[in-house]
């Protein structure tokens, strides 16, 4: 006999299918949304300069406002020895610094990056090496950087040990290409 009760248990299945329907809606919901996760995200960074080309036109210079800051040369007319003495002089080695540390990101960006341990690890040995540098340079501690130009250029070295290989012309001088 239809009663209350009766209407109650039908609208209540209802509800249930109502609310199947929704949970349904939730999941398809949920699941493109994880689909458009997975999709490539991010800034279209452009990653056509070769590791090459950052090498030759960035961290070579750069590492040359570093390494060149600071020397001492004997020669028969005794001992020259030279250090940055302007703010236009620390600039450039600050400059040399920042800019080996923000090349390590440029050199760990997938279509450059030859794999995701050894070359992690290297590219973010030289950004260390580079902000102890950059530290220096801020402190205007010209012992200090020269120092530090030996643990660049040994940061350099660990990578170009397992990476920079069967090159006949290895070591050789660097022309910068346009
Ligand atoms: C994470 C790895 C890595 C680090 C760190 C690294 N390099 Fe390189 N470098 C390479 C590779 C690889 C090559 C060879 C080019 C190639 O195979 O694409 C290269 C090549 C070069 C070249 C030759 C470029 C040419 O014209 O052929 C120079 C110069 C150079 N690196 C300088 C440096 C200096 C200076 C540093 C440190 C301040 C440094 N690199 C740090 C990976 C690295």
């Amino acid at each position: 006999m239809p009663g209350a009760s009766g209407v109650d248990t039908t609208a209540g299945r209802e509800g249930d299918k109502m609310r199947t329907r929704m949970g349904l809606l939730v999941a398809a919901a949920l699941m493109a949304g994880s689909c458009a996760e997975e999709a490539p995200a991010g800034p279209p960074f452009r990653t056509d300069t070769s590791v090459r080309m950052l090498m030759a036109n960035m961290v070579d210079p750069a590492a040359d406002l570093l390494w060149d800051a600071v020397g001492t040369v004997i020669d028969e007319t005794g001992e020259t020895r030279w250090e940055p003495e302007t703010e236009e002089d620390w600039l450039q080695v600050r400059l040399g610094a920042m800019a080996i540390a923000e090349t390590a990101n440029l050199l760990m960006m997938d279509g450059r990056a030859r794999d995701q341990e050894q070359w992690i690890e290297m590219s973010q040995g030289m950004a260390d090496a580079a902000m102890l540098a950059f530290a220096a340079a801020e402190a205007e501690d010209a012992e200090e950087i020269f120092d530090l130009g030996e643990t660049v250029y040994n940061s350099c070295n660990a990578c170009h040990g397992v990476y920079w290989i069967d090159d006949a012309d290895r070591g050789r001088a660097v022309t910068p290409e346009p």
